[in-house]
Parts: structure tokens; C-alpha cells; sequence
């Protein structure tokens, strides 16, 4: 490890939770450079929906480079691009009866972000921009606007310039709706909070714990931005992508945002990010928001590839039968140990174990990771256990790693009561 250490910057991050050189992949597993084999309860911070090395999208990578496909195009007409662009309109707008513009962004999260911040300004000709209590929108400095935890925003010349930060669901107790408490500030004139262009949020929050909105709160909020002009931006980077079981995360509550930004497994494993609009809002001038990188093509033939996981209802249903065992196994564990006063939150197969003992958590996390089984934290203080498999899991893989969880917490609560006997003794 010592290269790392020598030559790498102190902000590395993931590398200290998991300190062993990572080799190669294949579907729910990652394997060291010593030939130890670990599940993954992480799929790259939700980038690896599809698997690691999902060998049909490999296939048509390989078969793309093999044939001297266009790699590098800026934003030039590909035969890449068109077949994306085809396979989108077929899988997921037909059927939903949708219709966007798509704009393709430089290929990261926060780059989609930026640009759905940028656009929403510009139109609605308002600065100002409501986000949430414990949203996380990526650590440039628009989207670091619009995120909540002050972790990231040590820079001195960072300017918090209009954005105001509202109660998410449930933020203030089960019996408040946070919608009308948003709604007194927005149409009160003297309140201090300006109209804003537009309202951004996950519909459930990943790295902010695992707090998922209900339907009537999206729908409420929607109804909200309607009355008073104000553009709804549903952040799917994290949860799009069938993470909740629909392609959408906001399928079920019925809504249909101003403005999508997806990312992360939308290139089934490539940097690929892009924003979906409606397309009264398209009002770009040509060129007026570049990037070198914006669409890559091995990126496009790997995401329309991933697509055709979404020509029928087999991923999505097994997604949603997998849910369940997750909840109800979490739900055991927080049982089994009443002294951790557990949680369990979540949807599909994005699920959080809170434990709110300080630092237990982490520890647990590092435990499970010494049997084997990648996982990370999520929340302001890393509380909350994030379970996050690739959605192409099979179900005992599944239930091994949700085993791990399970003999990570016995043994640390052992070593604990150990601990107390000992001193007592
Ligand atoms: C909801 C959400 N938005 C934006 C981002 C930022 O994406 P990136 O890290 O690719 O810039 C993330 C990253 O975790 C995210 O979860």
C-alpha cells in the first residue's frame, strides 16, 4: 500500500475503509491482489447496478473497440449517441409515457447537477435554490451549494450564495409535514427566503442515511412548485436506475419533475451523466454549455446495453422480491440486538441499518469488511450502515452478505461485554 500512501493525496477516502489492492471483479464480488474474495455491498457508491464486468455489457464494449467505434466525439452525431438516444425513447420514455430533452453533461454526477442549476436559473430568471436537510448533490461548487453536510465545505472562499437549505420529510418529527412548513416561507414576503428557480432533493436521500420520502410528500411538494412557478429537480444520480425497483425512484409516487439528473449506472459501469428536461425548458443557446466530455461514446454503448435490462419487468420484479429480504432480515438483526436501538429504512435495494451509538457503526462496517463483505456508512455522522448490492444479486449471495452484518454486530457486541467484564473484574 505503501505507493498510496507516497504518492496519493491525503484526501483519499475509500482506500482507508478497505485497505487491500483491489484486482478484478466479476458480478457481486470484488477479489484482492492476494486472491480474497469479497461481496459488495457498495457497487461503487451505486454505479454498479448491473454488476461488476456484466459480461453483456463488456461484450458490446469489446465488440465497439474491436470494430474502431468512434470513442472521442465531443458532441458530433455518433452512431453511439443515435442508437442511445433510440434505445432511451424506446425503453423508458415510450413506456412511461414521458417526454424530455436530453442533455448529455460532463460525465459525472455533480457535472448534471451543475448544469440542471444553471439551466433552472436561467429560465425562471431566480437565483435563489431550495435544497433539503441531508441532501448530498456532489462536491463542486454548485451542487456543494446545494448539499447539507458541512463535512465538505471547509473552503474559506466558498460563497453559500442563494440556497436555502428547507426540512426534509420526516426531518421534523413523523407528525410535521415539512411541505407546509416550506410553503409558509414561499408565500409569506417577509419571511427572508426568496422564490427560488427551482427546488432540488433525492427522492430518498443515499448519503444522507437513507431517508426516503413518501409519495404524498413528493406529491405535495409537486403541487407546490406548480402554484407558486417553481421548477422541481429530482436528483436520481444515486437512486435512478432500478435502484428502488422502477427505473424512475419516483415512478410509484407518480410525479413528473421539471428536470431529472442521472448518472452513476446509467453508463453501466462508465462515467456518463446527463439531464432530462422538459422541453419548454430546453432554451439553451447552441454551445452556450460545453464540455469536452460530455457523452462518451464507449460510455453510450454501454448504457444502451444496460437498457435492455428494462425491455421487461425481470430485473424490476426481482428487485422488489429482493427488497423484501433485506427488510425483513435487517428488521431481525435490529430485533436480535434491542440494545443498538437499530432502524431500518429504505426501498428496493437501497436499505440503512442506523445505529446511533457513536461510532459503532464504522466499527461495524470494519468488521464486516475483515469478513468479507464491502459496505459503507452513510448520515451526518456515519451512523447509518448503508446496504447497497448491484441489483443483479443472486439471492444467496444476498443473504451471505446480510449474514456478514449479522456476525460483524454479534462479535462486537461480545468483545464489548468482554471488555466490561474484564474492567469489572
Ligand atoms: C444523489 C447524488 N447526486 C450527485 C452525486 C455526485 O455524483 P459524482 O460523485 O459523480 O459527482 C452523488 C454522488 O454520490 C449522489 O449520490
Amino acid at each position: 500500500m505503501r505507493i498510496f500512501e507516497e504518492l496519493e493525496s491525503e484526501v483519499r477516502s475509500y482506500v482507508r475503509s478497505f485497505p487491500v489492492i483491489f484486482d478484478t471483479a466479476e458480478g457481486s464480488y470484488l477479489y484482492d491482489d492476494q486472491g480474497n474474495k469479497y461481496i459488495d455491498f457498495f457497487s461503487g457508491a451505486g454505479t454498479l447496478n448491473y454488476g461488476h464486468n456484466n459480461p453483456k455489457i463488456n461484450k458490446a464494449i469489446i465488440e465497439y473497440l474491436q470494430g474502431n467505434g468512434i470513442v472521442h466525439g465531443l458532441d458530433k452525431a455518433t452512431c453511439a449517441k443515435r442508437d442511445f438516444l433510440q434505445k432511451f425513447n424506446d425503453t423508458i420514455f415510450i413506456p412511461r409515457n414521458l417526454s424530455y430533452k436530453i442533455q448529455f453533461t460532463g460525465p459525472t454526477g455533480t457535472n448534471a447537477v451543475e448544469t440542471a442549476l444553471k439551466l433552472a436559473r436561467m429560465v425562471k430568471g431566480r437565483s435563489n435554490i431550495i435544497a433539503f436537510t441531508n441532501g448530498f448533490h456532489g462536491l463542486t461548487m454548485g451542487s456543494l451549494s446545494v448539499t447539507g453536510n458541512n463535512f465538505y465545505k471547509d473552503e474559506s472562499f466558498y460563497m453559500r450564495a442563494n440556497v436555502d437549505h428547507m426540512p426534509f420529510d420526516g426531518y421534523l418529527g413523523p407528525d410535521i409535514n415539512t411541505v407546509d412548513y416550506l410553503r409558509r416561507f414561499l408565500e409569506d414576503n417577509s419571511s427572508g427566503i426568496d422564490l427560488p428557480a427551482a427546488i432540488i432533493l433525492e427522492t430518498i436521500q443515499a448519503e444522507g442515511g437513507v431517508h426516503v420520502a413518501s409519495s404524498k410528500w413528493l406529491q405535495e411538494l409537486q403541487i407546490l412548485c406548480r402554484e407558486l412557478d417553481i421548477l422541481m429537480i429530482i436528483d436520481d444520480i444515486q437512486v435512478g436506475n432500478g435502484r428502488t425497483g422502477n427505473f424512475f425512484s419516483f415512478e410509484e409516487s407518480g410525479i413528473t419533475p421539471d428536470i431529472i439528473t442521472m448518472s452513476k449506472s446509467l453508463g453501466g459501469g462508465l462515467p456518463f451523466a446527463m439531464l432530462l428536461m422538459r422541453g419548454e425548458l430546453d432554451q439553451w443557446k447552441p454551445g452556450e454549455h460545453t464540455g469536452t466530455f460530455r457523452g462518451n461514446n464507449l460510455a453510450f454503448v454501454a448504457a444502451t446495453e444496460a437498457l435492455t435490462y428494462w425491455d421487461d419487468e425481470n430485473l424490476s420484479e426481482s428487485v422488489k422480491y429482493k427488497s423484501d429480504i433485506v427488510r425483513e432480515e435487517l428488521k431481525n438483526i435490529a430485533e436480535k440486538y434491542p440494545e443498538l436501538d437499530a432502524k431500518v429504512r429504505g426501498k428496493g435495494l437501497i436499505y440503512g441499518l442506523e445505529i446511533p451509538q457513536r461510532g459503532f457503526s464504522a466499527n461495524l462496517a470494519k468488521t464486516c469488511f475483515k469478513h468479507g463483505l464491502v459496505i459503507e456508512l452513510s448520515g451526518a455522522e456515519d451512523e447509518v450502515l448503508k446496504v447497497l448490492p448491484p441489483l443483479v444479486i443472486d439471492e444467496e449471495t444476498l443473504k451471505e452478505g446480510l449474514s456478514i452484518i449479522d456476525k460483524a454486530i454479534e462479535q462486537l457486541l461480545s468483545k464489548k461485554k468482554d471488555a466490561l467484564t474484564k474492567k469489572i473484574a
